[in-house]
């Protein structure tokens, strides 16, 4: 597994410390300093992954292709899931896609692009383990810090237990071992997740339905608008289809987005 700790992109500390705190890097500094410093995850297949040391994936190849839609360089950076949003306040990265759902708690913190894709969470369990939201009653599931998901099984009445891990192996793992009765994940996750384990897990129904965005720091309306238009183009040009196709084998964009 990776080392969460976030590593300092040292050679940009000069002109980090031209930014505004409050803002961090507008659209015009992101220019000027000829980077955009992105940050995902990284432990998040087919979205954020490494393959053979190279950071991969339908996530990072749409960052990459939003940065050079604003005609800039893209500096990758991966943290923890549970942590990317704090480094995005604190200024260590201009942009985050990671498979953020946008939800109302979130944008108090962060504003949110438009979709770059629609999915859901899905229950994953042992074959015959729980599918919908009724089997859960008594079981144990899990689910990653800070996840929409864990906010939204805490509160369904009648859960056994609810255990988190900081990555979605660690969850598959508790599940396999029996240390967890089923897990919530992102549908294309356990597709994914399906293929490299056959026969090993069942993917039940979507019982959370998810528009999922890139969050920028508040108060930088230009840079936010710049990845909005950056993405609509990707997704007019057929850039965007052909990365959904490649990742997904379906185009996985938001319904009239
Ligand atoms: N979509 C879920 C959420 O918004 C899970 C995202 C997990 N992403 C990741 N890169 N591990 O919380």
């Amino acid at each position: 597994m990776r080392h969460p700790r976030i590593r300092p992109l040292l050679f940009l500390i000069p002109v980090l410390a031209a930014f505004s705190p409050a803002q961090g890097a507008t659209l015009a500094q992101v220019k000027a300093s000829g980077v955009l410093r992105l940050a995902t995850e990284g432990n998040y297949p087919p979205f954020n992954y490494y393959k053979n040391k190279t950071l991969t994936g339908f996530e990072v190849d749409l960052g990459n292709a939003i940065a050079r839609q604003l005609g800039v360089k893209p500096v990758w950076t991966t943290v923890v899931f549970e942590s990317l949003l704090l480094g995005l306040d604190r200024d260590r990265y201009d942009l985050v896609i990671a498979s953020h759902g946008i939800t109302p708690d979130r944008l108090k913190a962060v504003d949110f692009s438009t979709p770059h894709y629609c999915s859901g969470g899905v229950l994953v369990a042992r074959p015959g383990g729980p599918r919908t939201i009724a089997d859960l009653k008594g079981k144990v599931v899990t689910m990653g810090v800070n996840t929409t998901y864990l906010k939204y099984v805490q509160q369904l009445p009648g859960i056994g237990g609810v255990k988190t891990f900081p990555t979605t192996n660690d969850q598959l793992n508790a599940v396999l071992n029996k240390r967890a009765d089923a897990m919530v994940l992102d549908r294309f996750n356990a597709i994914d997740a399906s293929k490299v384990l056959p026969g090993k897990l069942q993917i039940g129904n979507i019982i959370f339905p998810e528009r999922i965005g890139m969050a920028v720091r508040k108060n930088n309306p230009d840079l936010l608008n710049s990845v909005n238009k950056a993405l609509a183009t990707l997704m007019a040009d057929g850039t965007y289809t052909k990365l959904s196709e490649q990742y997904f084998g379906q185009d996985v964009r938001c319904p009239r987005s």
